[in-house]
C-alpha cells in the first residue's frame, strides 16, 4: 500500500498544535504496519531545512500566485521518512506561523497557499509530477490539505482513493467565493453541493464532499460532529456521509513522550519508580516561582489559548480552588500563548496569587514537558476536543487527567467514581456541564483524592499502564485506506448490465 499523507504541519519542524504531533508520529507507525509512506509538505522554511538528500522531481513553474515552484523530494533529517515539499518561496517563506503573521492576523493569501499544497498533492496522486511513485491513497488532513480531494474527485478519470482526517472542524478554511476562480476548477464545484458555504468558499467542505472516507481523531467526536451542538454549521453534510465517517484514536509517540528517557526533564521515572516524579514536581515548583511544597496538590495547563479549551471555566473556579481551605488549596501552573484577553487574565492570576499560580505565555516545548511530568494532576476542561494530546501525555507520567466529559477527552480518560475506583480502572476526574461550578467541583473532589496518597497512587499507575499507541491507530487507518481503495476500484468497474 502506497500512502501520500499531506499536511500543513509535522513536528518537530513546524507545530501550532496537536496536527503536527500526529503527522509526525504517523507516517513511521504506517511504515512498520506494513504501508509504503511519503508525505507532502508545504515548503516552510523549517520544512526546507529539515530536508536531506534533497532533489529536484520537477518545476512547476509560476502557479497560485508564485513566480516559481519547485517540487523537490527527500528525507526528513529527524525520521527519515520521504517527503516532498513544495518549495514556493513566495508563498511559504515568511516570518510567522504557518497561518499568521506575528500579529495574529491571517495570512491575506491562504487561499492560494493551502490550494497548492492540495493541487499538488493531487497531481502527484495522479502520477503527473512523480510518475515513478504513484499512490494508491491520498490522505489529507485538515482544511489545510482538504482542498487534494476537491482536485482528485474534479478528474474522473484519477483512479487514487482519498481519506479525509478531521483534527479540528472549527477551523474551516473559509474564503471569498469571489476567489473561486483562482482555484483553477469547473464552476459546479461552485454550487451548495460543493465547495460553497454560506456565501463563502469552505476548503474544509472540499474534505468533507469529496473525500471517499472522513475520519476524525476520536470515536467519540465522530458521533458528535453528526450533531448540531458540535458539527459547526457542517453537521448535515457529515450526516450526509452516513458510515464514511468514522473515528480513530490518536496515539502517543513513545519516542517523545516517555518518562524514563524524556530527555527535557532532569530526572527520569516510570511505573516500577515513581521517584523521579516527585523531583520533576519541585523542579518545576521552583523554576516557575510556585511555593515548593510537594504536599500541595499542583495542577497544570498546557494549551492554546482559545475558546475551545474551556479556560474562563478555569479562571473562574480558580479563587475558590486556591482558598480551599478544608482541602488546603491547590497550586496551578499554566502554560499557553494565544488570545490576548486570556493571556492578561492568567497573568492576573498569578499577580493575585503569588507562590499560588504561575503562568508562562509563550510556547516552548521542552517546558511542555516539564510541566506534563512535574505537576500532580492535567486540567483539560475543554468545550469540545476533537481528541486532545495533552490528557494523554499526562496519563503516560502519572499526572492525573481532570477532564470535560467531550470528544476525545471521554474516549480516554475514566471517571474515578466509587465503582472504577472499586475495579481499579479509574485512571482521572471528569466534569459534565462546561460550567466553573462543574469544573470546581470536580477540582475539589479531585484534591480530596490527592490527600489520600494510596487511591492517588492508584490512579496514577492505571492511568500509567493506559496503552494509546500509534500501533493501534496505524493498523487501523491500514485497514481503512484497503477497504477505500477496494471500493474506489469497484465503483471504476464497468457495470455488467
Ligand atoms: P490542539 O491541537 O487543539 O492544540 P492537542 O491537545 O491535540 O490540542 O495538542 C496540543 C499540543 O500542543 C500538545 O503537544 C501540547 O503539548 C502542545 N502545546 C500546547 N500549547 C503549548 C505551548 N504553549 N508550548 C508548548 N507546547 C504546547
Ligand atoms: C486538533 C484538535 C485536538 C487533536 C489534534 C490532533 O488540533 O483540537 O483535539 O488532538 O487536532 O488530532
Amino acid at each position: 500500500m502506497k500512502v501520500l499523507l499531506a499536511a500543513a504541519e509535522i513536528f518537530p519542524l513546524v507545530k501550532t498544535g496537536g496536527l503536527a504531533d500526529v503527522v509526525g508520529a504517523l507516517p513511521e507507525a504506517l511504515v512498520v504496519a506494513g504501508a509504503e509512506v511519503r508525505l507532502v509538505l508545504p515548503g516552510f522554511p523549517t520544512i526546507v531545512a529539515g530536508l536531506e538528500d534533497a532533489s529536484v522531481v520537477c518545476e512547476l513553474g509560476a502557479v497560485f500566485g508564485a513566480g516559481r515552484v519547485t517540487l523537490r523530494l527527500g528525507r526528513l533529517a529527524h525520521n527519515g521518512v520521504a517527503a516532498y515539499v513544495v518549495d514556493a518561496p513566495y508563498l511559504y517563506r515568511r516570518v510567522g506561523n504557518p497561518y499568521q503573521a506575528n500579529d495574529g492576523s491571517e495570512w491575506p493569501d491562504n487561499l492560494q497557499r493551502f490550494a497548492l499544497l492540495g493541487w499538488v498533492a493531487a497531481h502527484l496522486a495522479a502520477g503527473e509530477l512523480d510518475p515513478l511513485w504513484i499512490p494508491d491513497i491520498l490522505h489529507a488532513h485538515d482544511w489545510h490539505a482538504a482542498m487534494a480531494c476537491a482536485y482528485v474527485a474534479c478528474h474522473p478519470g484519477m483512479g487514487v482513493a482519498t481519506v479525509f482526517t478531521i483534527h479540528n472542524l472549527a477551523y474551516q478554511g473559509l474564503f471569498s467565493l469571489d476567489d473561486f476562480h483562482l482555484l483553477g476548477l469547473p464552476s459546479r464545484f461552485m454550487v451548495s453541493h460543493g465547495l460553497e458555504f454560506h456565501g463563502q468558499l469552505s476548503f474544509m467542505k472540499a474534505g468533507l464532499k469529496f473525500a471517499d472516507r472522513i475520519t476524525t481523531v476520536s470515536p467519540n467526536y465522530a458521533r458528535e460532529i453528526a450533531t448540531e451542538e458540535f458539527g459547526c454549521g457542517l453537521d448535515g453534510v457529515i450526516r450526509a456521509r452516513g458510515v464514511q465517517v468514522s473515528g480513530i484514536l490518536n496515539g502517543v509517540d513513545g519516542a517523545v513522550w516517555n518518562p524514563a528517557t524524556d530527555v527535557h526533564l532532569g530526572s527520569h521515572f516510570s511505573a516500577q519508580s515513581l521517584d523521579g516524579k516527585a523531583v520533576c514536581k519541585a523542579a518545576l515548583q521552583k523554576e516557575l516561582g510556585l511555593r515548593v511544597d510537594a504536599s500541595a496538590p499542583l495542577f497544570a495547563l498546557v494549551s492554546r489559548l482559545t475558546s475551545q479549551k474551556g479556560l474562563d471555566l478555569v479562571l473562574q473556579a480558580l479563587p475558590d480552588a486556591i482558598n480551599g481551605a478544608a482541602e488546603g488549596g491547590i497550586q496551578l501552573a499554566v502554560q499557553g500563548n494565544g488570545d490576548p484577553e486570556l493571556e492578561s487574565a492568567f497573568l492576573a492570576a498569578a499577580s493575585a496569587h503569588p507562590g499560588r499560580v504561575a503562568v508562562c505565555m509563550r510556547y516552548d516545548e521542552p517546558l511542555a514537558h516539564r510541566m506534563i511530568a512535574g505537576a500532580d494532576a492535567m486540567l483539560v476542561p475543554s468545550r469540545f476536543e476533537p481528541c486532545g494530546l495533552t490528557q494523554l501525555y499526562a496519563l503516560r507520567y502519572g499526572t492525573v487527567p481532570l477532564v470535560r466529559r467531550v470528544g476525545g477527552l471521554a474516549d480516554t480518560v475514566v471517571d474515578a467514581t466509587p465503582d472504577a475506583i472499586a475495579a481499579d480502572l479509574a485512571t482521572g476526574f471528569m466534569f459534565g456541564p462546561a460550567t466553573s461550578r462543574a469544573l470546581g467541583q470536580a477540582m475539589q473532589q479531585a484534591t480530596q483524592a490527592y490527600r489520600n496518597p494510596m487511591l492517588w497512587r492508584q490512579l496514577a499507575l492505571r492511568g500509567m499502564a493506559q496503552n494509546f499507541s500509534w500501533e493501534a491507530a496505524a493498523n487501523q487507518y491500514l485497514a481503512l485506506y484497503t477497504t477505500t481503495v477496494q471500493s474506489k476500484a469497484a465503483q471504476r468497474l464497468p457495470s455488467s448490465t
